[in-house]
């Protein structure tokens, strides 16, 4: 599809969304409003995309430079006609065929776009139109038929008398265009209208002024015309994207046990006989290998998950990667940078952050690893912390292979112990331990025989159990 371009309309505010952010920078399933508009075309063939920017551009800049597109600007926001002649300047010389859409419609589809790039071309027509057939049409501009099929005239629902409002198809705001037509077009639309704006529906004035025609395309699903104006209708938009997400993601043999309880974002990737239970979140760009199992409450962004891994109940995990098989949770934590090793346990109540825990280790108690080496087949017991920061800065703690830590171990960092070590439990580990030794560091445990039945008998008897009489300390 040599030669196309597109300008995607996104100036505007969208007062009804009640937002200091402008509408397309909204996200919908994760990603904005405008960047489902412009993967859709990416994906329809088209190269080039200007994006007509106004109000809050810098929100919408991300999604231009996601796509490598053109900006240009369009400082105040005078109707979509005025925001086309601006994006017009911008497009490269070449493009003989321009594809205008609306940055605030994200479930248009590549299909429709090809579709309607066709229609126009088949039928020899300046423009083509997306239209749409809806039971409510409020809002939108209606199509005017000719006895032949072709558009006769768009009516917004504000200039629109009570016959006009009664008819249900609707413009979805995206077209195709003959570039030339577009040029000589558009410096000639007036704002004399409702909205004292320069309309680029009124092209199809133009167009049949100059003896020339805009065909209709019925868009097949509806949906595809939908444009976001209030948040009910981001909200709706989502479910949509979230429906089709889903559905392609079974269609790839994944399984959702329940999929109107689980919200899995647009760039997420799932591989095959993963099974996801009701309550998930699977968020960014994440990606999740095959054969996972990701049970209820767990929330994964932006994280790799090797094939075989088992997430259990209600685990939370961010920018970090799982390799195969290992298992994680109830209730464990990973925050940025964690890598789990292949086969690792990472238990209930156990945070990591910025650790490399190594192939078959175990966490599986009450933990907080952080800023650390963990090698192989460490076995780290409950209750044990790197202690990593001393309030200005953060030490890294490195444990060997087959280390051994035994439960409610403080490791104050810097400190490493060496391979096959063994941490005696209870230990403040402050020194480094070589490899093969033994460290312990406690104090010394004091026993006073029969002190309760001496000293509180009375606890003794609460318990319910016999007081051995025994002689006050020092008799014999
Ligand atoms: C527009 C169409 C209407 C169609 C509807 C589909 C016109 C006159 N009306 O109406 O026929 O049914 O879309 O959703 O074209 N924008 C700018 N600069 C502006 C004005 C708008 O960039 O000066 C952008 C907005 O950011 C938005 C898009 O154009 O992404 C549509 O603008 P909006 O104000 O929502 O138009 P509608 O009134 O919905
Ligand atoms: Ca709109």
């Amino acid at each position: 599809m040599k030669g196309i371009s597109a300008i995607i309309l996104a100036a505007g505010q969208g007062r009804r969304m009640r937002s200091a952010m402008p509408k397309v920078a909204h996200a919908a399933l994760g990603k904005p409003v405008a960047w489902h508009v412009a993967h859709a075309a990416k994906a329809a063939g088209v190269r080039d995309m200007v994006f007509v920017l106004g109000f809050g551009r810098d929100k919408v800049l991300p999604t231009v430079e996601a796509f490598g597109g053109k900006v240009a600007i369009q400082e105040s926001q005078f109707g979509t006609g005025d925001a086309a002649r601006c994006g017009l300047a911008e497009l490269p010389a070449g493009a003989k065929e321009v594809v205008v859409l609306c940055g605030d419609a994200p479930l248009i589809g590549p299909a429709t776009i090809r579709a309607l790039l066709a229609e126009r071309r088949r039928k020899g027509a300046v423009a083509a139109v997306l239209t749409g057939v809806l039971d409510d049409p409020a809002g939108y501009g209606r199509i005017l038929r000719n006895p032949d099929g072709t558009v006769a005239r768009i009516v917004e629902e504000k200039d629109a008398d009570a016959s006009i409002r009664k008819i249900q198809e609707v413009n979805s705001g995206t077209y195709a265009f003959d570039r030339a037509f577009l040029e000589r077009g558009l410096p000639r639309l007036s704002d004399v209208n409702a909205q004292r704006e320069y309309y680029l529906t009124d092209l199809v004035l133009e167009a049949l002024a100059q003896g020339q025609r805009v065909v209709p395309l019925a868009a097949r699903d509806e949906d595809e015309v939908r444009g976001i104006n209030s948040r009910r209708e981001l909200a709706e938009a989502t479910r949509i994207l979230l429906k089709r997400k889903l559905g392609a993601l079974m269609d790839s043999g994944v399984t959702f046990v329940d999929p109107d309880r689980v919200y899995v974002e647009t760039e997420v990737r799932i591989g095959q006989d993963t099974i996801v239970e009701p309550g998930v979140m699977l968020m960014g760009a994440t990606r999740i290998g095959r054969g996972v199992r990701i049970q209820t409450g767990c929330v994964v962004e932006d994280c790799v998950v090797g094939d075989g891994v088992h997430l259990k109940p209600y685990t939370v995990l961010a920018s970090s990667r799982v390799r195969k098989n290992a298992i994680l949770g109830p209730f464990s934590h990973l925050r940025p940078q964690a890598d789990i090793g292949e086969g690792a346990h990472i238990g209930n109540f156990v945070e990591v952050k910025k650790s490399r825990i190594g192939k078959g280790s175990k966490a599986n108690h009450l933990t907080y690893i952080g800023d650390a080496v963990v090698g192989k087949k460490v076995n780290v017991g409950a209750g044990t912390i790197t202690c990593n920061y001393d309030g200005i800065s953060k030490y890294q703690t490195v444990l060997g292979d087959g280390v051994f830590v035994g439960s409610d171990t403080m490791l104050v960092a810097p400190v490493t112990v060496g391979k096959g070590a063994l941490i005696g439990a209870g230990s403040t580990i402050t020194k480094n331990v070589p490899p093969y030794a033994l460290a312990l560091s406690r104090s010394e445990q004091k026993v006073s025989e029969f002190w309760v039945a001496r000293k509180k008998p009375e606890l003794l008897k609460k318990a319910g159990l016999p007081v051995p009489s025994v002689k006050p300390k020092g008799e014999k």
